[in-house]
């Protein structure tokens, strides 16, 4: 391997793990919720007003699976305590799928998106979440996500070719070299060219 290319690696590495922070929510006390008083073990929004959060890091939920984890960008959905009317578009459930009571559960929640995250529990018809289970967060840029969790974007639309009289031309005449490999060329090269820059990027920091 090429000196420089050993370098960028090193940096990549040093930063990938000092940029980024995973938050224990409500810290030792964990995310669960005592049916028997209707209390949470921490108060979440003391727990979150003492932190910052920033792209690419992750909320670490220690519980079981009498709590669930939901995330929601829509503050009408974090209102409601309740899953019943969101949409798959804004709000997601991190339960593992288990149905037993009271298994133990760690759930790892990735801060993918900036601006108001909240989180809540759903169980129990909303009465955890009424009852301290809910949290509010502020997500910075910080860094930007790490390409691990950055998505490339889809492939650009290419107009189909058409003749001059404007039909579409059948499909056999399309270029021959396989639209499904050229994708994944584009792909592999858009995830290459994003670790050389953060690699840069990197050595620039340390
Ligand atoms: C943070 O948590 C994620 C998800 O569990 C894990 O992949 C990563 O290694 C953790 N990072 C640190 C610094 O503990
Ligand atoms: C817990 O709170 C709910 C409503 O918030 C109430 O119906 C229930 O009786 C309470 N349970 C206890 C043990 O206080
Ligand atoms: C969190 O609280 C501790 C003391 O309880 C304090 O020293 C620290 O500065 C606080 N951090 C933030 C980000 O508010
Ligand atoms: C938020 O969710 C509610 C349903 O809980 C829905 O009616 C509303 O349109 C959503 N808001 C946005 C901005 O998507
Ligand atoms: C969901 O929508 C229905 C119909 O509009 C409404 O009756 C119900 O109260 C809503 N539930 C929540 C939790 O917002
Ligand atoms: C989980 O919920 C079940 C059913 O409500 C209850 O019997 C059990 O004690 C709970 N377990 C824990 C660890 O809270
Ligand atoms: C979140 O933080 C940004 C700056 O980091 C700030 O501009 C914005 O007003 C904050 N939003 C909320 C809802 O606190």
């Amino acid at each position: 391997m090429a000196p420089a290319m050993h370098l960028t690696l090193i940096a990549l590495f040093i930063t990938s793990t000092a940029a980024y922070t995973n938050h224990t929510v409500g810290g030792t006390a964990g995310w669960l919720f005592d049916q028997n008083t209707n209390t949470s073990s921490a108060n979440y929004a003391t727990w979150a007003a003492n932190q910052t959060f920033d792209l690419g890091d992750y909320l670490i939920f220690r519980t079981n699976t009498n709590q669930t984890v939901v995330l929601t960008y829509n503050e009408t959905t974090f209102r409601s305590c309740s899953i019943d009317n969101s949409s798959d578009s804004d709000t997601s459930i991190y339960d593992k799928g288990n149905q037993e009571f009271g298994k133990p559960l760690t759930v790892e929640v990735p801060l993918t998106i900036e601006g108001a995250n909240y989180f809540f529990s759903s169980a129990s018809d909303g009465i955890q979440c009424e009852n301290g289970m809910a949290f509010g967060i502020n997500v910075s840029h910080g860094v930007g996500l790490p390409p691990s969790l950055n998505q490339p974007p889809p492939p650009a639309y290419v107009e189909p070719p058409s003749n001059t009289d404007g039909s579409l031309t059948p499909p056999a005449t399309v270029e021959s070299s396989g639209a499904g490999l050229r994708v994944g060329d584009n792909v592999r090269r858009v995830v290459g060219y994003a670790l050389t820059f953060y690699g840069i990027f990197a050595l620039v920091r340390v």
